[in-house]
């Protein structure tokens, strides 16, 4: 059910962009997101490992850059996106987690939706590694784990698997484009008066309860 006060009451219809460093924790703190505001997840990263897995062309096309830990081209994401804004459930906004990452993104966003709110989770560099590196996804739920931050019950523990660009060459790579192609954004947000900064490096619940109070405000 959508809130009824707050933030939202005045922006029904429109999007919110969660926005970070990889491993910033955008994938961990999407689901209370989604249910405080009713809007569905749209991850860019979760749209093209699940075309790789089905062998699509975009998946195909897109494999050698994601395991590489670089951004897929601007084409190909402006093509998916507009594509999934199409479906009905998009018509009151979604949640973007890993989108926009370049500045044509952003301006290709900003003809297709309007965005009211980015939500900037802030880590550090040196938190990263060990946080890419440690993670591991439930195959059947999607759910998220680290091996030491938040380990997956005894029962699943044998499904679990790793993503092929959580290693710690690719996560370099990830990184350097995070700064050169991706953070710019920031400064972009932020001078549309559109940038809310969290601090990312804390405990998880302690990011989601900062995440909600501007949701809340
Ligand atoms: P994508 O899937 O979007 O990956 P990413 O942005 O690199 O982000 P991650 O999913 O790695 O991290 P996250 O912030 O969601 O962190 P999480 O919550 O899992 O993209 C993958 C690839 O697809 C890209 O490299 C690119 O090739 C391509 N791509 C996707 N979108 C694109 C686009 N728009 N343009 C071009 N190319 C695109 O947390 C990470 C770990 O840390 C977990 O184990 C978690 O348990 C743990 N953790 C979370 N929060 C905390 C905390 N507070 N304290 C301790 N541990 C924590």
């Amino acid at each position: 059910m959508l809130i009824e006060k707050g933030y939202f009451a005045d922006n029904m219809g429109q999007s919110i962009v969660l926005f970070g460093p990889p491993g910033a924790g955008k994938g961990t703190q999407a689901d209370a997101i989604v249910g405080a505001t009713g809007k569905p997840q749209v991850s860019t990263g979760d749209m093209l490992r699940a075309a790789l897995a089905a062998g699509t062309p975009l998946g195909l096309e897109a494999k050698k850059y994601m395991e590489a830990g670089e951004l897929v081209p601007d084409d190909v994401i402006i093509g998916l996106i507009e594509e999934r804004m199409q479906q009905d459930d998009a018509g009151d906004g979604v949640l973007f987690d890993g989108f926009p990452r370049t500045v044509p993104q952003a301006e290709a966003l900003a003809e297709i939706a309007e965005v009211s709110l980015v939500i900037s989770i802030e880590v550090p560099d040196d938190e990263i590694v060990g946080r890419i590196v440690g993670r591991r996804m439930d195959p059947e739920t999607g759910d998220i784990y680290h091996i030491t931050f938040k380990p997956a019950p005894a029962e699943i523990a044998h499904r679990l698997i790793q993503r092929k660009d959580d290693n710690e060459e690719a996560v370099r790579t990830r990184l350097t484009a995070y700064h050169d192609q991706t953070s710019p954004l920031a400064k972009w947000y932020s001078e549309k008066g559109l940038l809310a900064t969290v601090n990312g490096n804390q405990a998880m619940d302690d990011v989601g309860a900062e995440i909600s109070a501007i949701i809340d405000a």
